[in-house]
Parts: C-alpha cells; sequence; structure tokens
C-alpha cells in the first residue's frame, strides 16, 4: 500500500493527515501554536513555529508508522490564506507573518480603492479590498515598517514558506495567489498594472505553479530530522479553503459546500472566470487546474451556537443543549435571530452591525431560542446561495460540513432553507483531505482529482428539501433580509455603548 500526507497549515495548528490509496486516513498528528496579539487588531504568528511544530508532527507520524517509509510517496499542504512572510535576499525571515485575521490596515485598504479604483480592482482581482488580504498587509509595512521593507526580497504566504523550507524552492500557487490582490485572477498571472500602481517590483513575487505541481523532493536535512525519505514528493498544495473544498468533492458546476466552523463558509465551484459578483463574494482560484470557486463568509456561524449555549446553558453537552429543536416547527414559532453578533462579511461587510431576536413571545422556550439561532445561521448563510443563484449559478446539491453537519435537524434545516440536497460525508477532514488529494494526484495516483474525488469521498446520507418547509422558510428569510436595514442605525446609535 501506497501513502500521502496532507499537511493542513491552520490559524491554531497544524493538523497531519497519512492517507492511503484509498482514502483512508491511517494517522492523524495535530501540533498547536500561538496567536502572537500585540495589540487589538494584530495577529502575528512566528514562521520559524511553523516549521518546528510540522517538523515535530512528521517525526511523530513517522515514528509511528509501521510500513517502508519509501511507501509514503508524496506530501501536500493546505494553507491559512493571506498572511504576509517577508524574506531578505537570504530567505531569512524579516518579520512576524502578519495573518489574515489581523486587522490593522483599514487605511491601507482605502489606499487601494483611492489609488486603483474599486471598479478597475474589482476588474483584475475579482475581489474588494478587505484588511486580511495581502497587499494592503505590504503597503502597511511599506509604510510604518521602512527599514524591514527596504530589505525584503520576496514575500510569501505561509504554507508557501512552510514548504520552501522543506524543499530549498521557491514558489506560490493560484489558489493562495488569488487571495493577494496582486493577482490577476482571469488571466492566472501577476498584475503588472496593480504592482506599477503600488511601485513594487515583479522580482517580489514568486514564480507561479499549479497547486498539484511537483516542486521537488524534500532536502535531505528534512528528511533527516523527520525520518521522512530523501524521494519523498513534494507538491505546492492550495489555499485552505480550496482544499477544504477539493476534499468535499467540490470539483464540477453546481457543487458547493456548507461549512459551518466558528465562521461559516458557502463556496461554489465555478467553471468560469468572467462572472461578475460585484465583490458581493469572493472569486478565488480553485486547486484544480483553470477551475474557480466563489466563496460567502458568516462571520459568526458555529460562534452564534457556542456563544448562545455557553452564555444561557454552559453546563449542557452541545447535544442536549440542542434536545427539542425537532420538535419546534420550522420558523420557531415567529422567532427570527440574525447571527451578526461579531459584525458580518456576506452580503453586508459591516464590522458594526449587531445581532437581534426578533419577534419575542410569552410563549417561547429555550428550545424555540436554539432553533431560531440555527436558523439564523442557515439564513445568513442561505444570503450567499442567493448571490451565486441571481447570478445564473445552478445551486442543487451542497455538501455540508463542521458542525452543520452534526446535527440531524441542521442537516434537514439546511436542505429546506438552501431549497437543494444536503449531502452528508463519510469522513469530513475537508482542507487535510485536499491536501492528501493533491499529492495523490500529483504522485498520479489518479488521471485528475475528480477521479480522486470518486474514490477517496462518500455521501453518508442525503437530505432533500421538504416542499411545505421550502415555502415556509421561503417567506420568512424574506422577513430575514429585511432585518439588517432595520437593525442598522439602531446598532450605530448602540456602538458607543459597547465596552
Ligand atoms: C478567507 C479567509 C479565511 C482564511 C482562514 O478569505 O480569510 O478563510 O483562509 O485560514
Amino acid at each position: 500500500m501506497k501513502y500521502v500526507i496532507g499537511v493542513d497549515l491552520g490559524t491554531s495548528a497544524v493538523k497531519i493527515l497519512l492517507v492511503n490509496q484509498l482514502g483512508e486516513v491511517c494517522q492523524e498528528v495535530s501540533k498547536p501554536y500561538p496567536l502572537i496579539i500585540e495589540k487589538s487588531g494584530y495577529s502575528e504568528q512566528d514562521p520559524e513555529e511553523w516549521v518546528e511544530k510540522t517538523t515535530e508532527g512528521l517525526a511523530e507520524l513517522v515514528q509511528q508508522f509501521d510500513g517502508d517509509i519509501r511507501d509514503i510517496e508524496g506530501i501536500s499542504f493546505s494553507g491559512q490564506m493571506h498572511g504576509l512572510v517577508l524574506l531578505d535576499e537570504g530567505n531569512n525571515v524579516l518579520r512576524n507573518a502578519i495573518l489574515w485575521n489581523d486587522t490593522r490596515t483599514t487605511n491601507q485598504c482605502q489606499e487601494i480603492y483611492d489609488a486603483v479604483g474599486k471598479k478597475r480592482l474589482l476588474d483584475v482581482t475579482k475581489n474588494p479590498a478587505l484588511e486580511g488580504f495581502t497587499l494592503p498587509k505590504i503597503l502597511w509595512v511599506k509604510e510604518q515598517e521602512p527599514d524591514i521593507f527596504e530589505r525584503a526580497h520576496v514575500f510569501m504566504l505561509p504554507k508557501d514558506y512552510l514548504r520552501y523550507r522543506m524543499t530549498g524552492n521557491i514558489h506560490m500557487e493560484y489558489s493562495d495567489a488569488a487571495g493577494t490582490l496582486m493577482l490577476n485572477v482571469a488571466k492566472r498571472e501577476w498584475s503588472e498594472e496593480i504592482l506599477k500602481v503600488f511601485g513594487i517590483s515583479a522580482d517580489f513575487c514568486p514564480p507561479l505553479i499549479e497547486s498539484h505541481a511537483c516542486v521537488g523532493t524534500i532536502t535531505a536535512e528534512f528528511a533527516r530530522t523527520t525520518g521522512l525519505s530523501e524521494a519523498t514528493k513534494v507538491f505546492a498544495g492550495g489555499a485552505d479553503n480550496a482544499c477544504g473544498a477539493i476534499g468535499s468533492g467540490i470539483l464540477s458546476e453546481g457543487k458547493t459546500l456548507s461549512s459551518i466552523g466558528t465562521s461559516g463558509v458557502v463556496l461554489s465551484y465555478e467553471e468560469r472566470s468572467d462572472l461578475d459578483f460585484e465583490g458581493k463574494v469572493h472569486y478565488f482560484n480553485h486547486g484544480e487546474e483553470n477551475a474557480y470557486y466563489t466563496m460567502g463568509v458568516t462571520l459568526a456561524a458555529g460562534f452564534s451556537l457556542s456563544w448562545f449555549k455557553e452564555t444561557f446553558a454552559n453546563q449542557e453537552a452541545f447535544d442536549q443543549f440542542l434536545e427539542g429543536v425537532g420538535s419546534v416547527p420550522a420558523g420557531s414559532n415567529g422567532l427570527l435571530f440574525t447571527p451578526y453578533i461579531v459584525g458580518e462579511r456576506t452580503p453586508h461587510a459591516d464590522s458594526n452591525i449587531r445581532g437581534s431576536f426578533v419577534g419575542i413571545d410569552a410563549s417561547h422556550e429555550r428550545k424555540h431560542f436554539a432553533r431560531a439561532v440555527l436558523e439564523g445561521i442557515t439564513f445568513s448563510l442561505n444570503e450567499s446561495i442567493e448571490i451565486f443563484r441571481k447570478n445564473g449559478k445552478a445551486i442543487d446539491t451542497i455538501v455540508s460540513i463542521g458542525g452543520g453537519a452534526k446535527n440531524e435537524t441542521w442537516l434537514q434545516m439546511q436542505a429546506d432553507i438552501f431549497d437543494a440536497k444536503i449531502e452528508k460525508l463519510t469522513s469530513e477532514q475537508g482542507p487535510g483531505m485536499g491536501a492528501a488529494m493533491l499529492a495523490a494526484y500529483g504522485c498520479g495516483w489518479f488521471p485528475s482529482l475528480k477521479e480522486c474525488a470518486k474514490e477517496f469521498i462518500k455521501t453518508s446520507k442525503t437530505y432533500y428539501p421538504i416542499k411545505e418547509n421550502v415555502e415556509t422558510y421561503k417567506k420568512l428569510f424574506a422577513i430575514y433580509q429585511q432585518v439588517y436595514a432595520q437593525t442598522k442605525l439602531l446598532n450605530d446609535q448602540l456602538s458607543e455603548f459597547r465596552k
């Protein structure tokens, strides 16, 4: 039996999966690392920590592996997106990486709009200037730390830096480059126009490659410290959302992913590069060659539910807490919740908006509130689905992973609110599995990622929309969509009382 390794370089930990040719996860190792939060809004990590923890994790995995080490043929990566790593001429790290969830760059985003124009930025990069993206971070260092910027020779993204340390080769692949705001997403090349506006030289951007491209083998030194074979092939990998999509089989038009973690993501496969979503959803290159995906983000998805449980029932386990929500009819007897408890991204990029319960009635019990929270989170995700559909995308099947896939009532609710079939998978490793699949495809085990997905990704149960509930939720969704506008002013006024 042959194996590949998928390394998921996340924000809180690196998770490493050993996967065999049948797509079975044979071993799993996770090593956490901290965030460095110097000030409110700042979020950094030491790139050395990523290298150390991945090395440790791989060494542990190799130690537990009882087969022939040469049977581990390849390794690939999924990475937290957008984080800025700056290297000097000797390829030494110049400062801590500034991460995707660092929001210090509001002024730089405005500078980007002023210099490029919103419409032109969307034409070229397909995305709006958001604090999390890489270009605003580069401009921040240029303005605030000119001495460091002067010495910066090349920039990298987190998993690309890790791969460089394992191979000695510097590259970036399209799915992650798409989140820099410097890539012409449709043409799949660095945008000379954007680089010129900000005085960034072409050499500052690494050469671009495909996600499944082999960049070489691991160095002798890395083989020695981990115990892996020197012949282990290294494949470029992809952005975590792209890999999450690959690892859930989102590899053809019409396939969509609903992933509910702390935040929630609705992501849809897109074969075209010329659609215009006016920046309302993210539009990135996929980890599959010449494919794309669009993505909407609900900032507090699983977080709304955990907040509600922690606040009102912190002693209870989730299953116990959600008991009874299945007996409450669709619509929670007229109770509506908006999950804006930390602001929102899609479709309202608004950091000031806050959540609401609307329609509280004396007859409501806790189970009505719990169901209303589930419905509100799902309505928010449905806003992204509605944007996709309005732009002509057919969304018939949605794969559900994360928290939303752990509860039967929530799975059926997604089918009813999204008015689409919902598929639950037998194993939902998401990004780590996507990374392993890129290595499996790169190693030549399969003629395409789609073929690999046929073998590796299995549906365990499908939930079909119930007509009566679909009708009820259509009416309620129309009411839900009014709550943002009707509470915006109230929340702006309340913001001064937030401590
Ligand atoms: C995507 C984004 C996050 C990070 C998390 O735009 O900011 O999903 O990729 O790692």
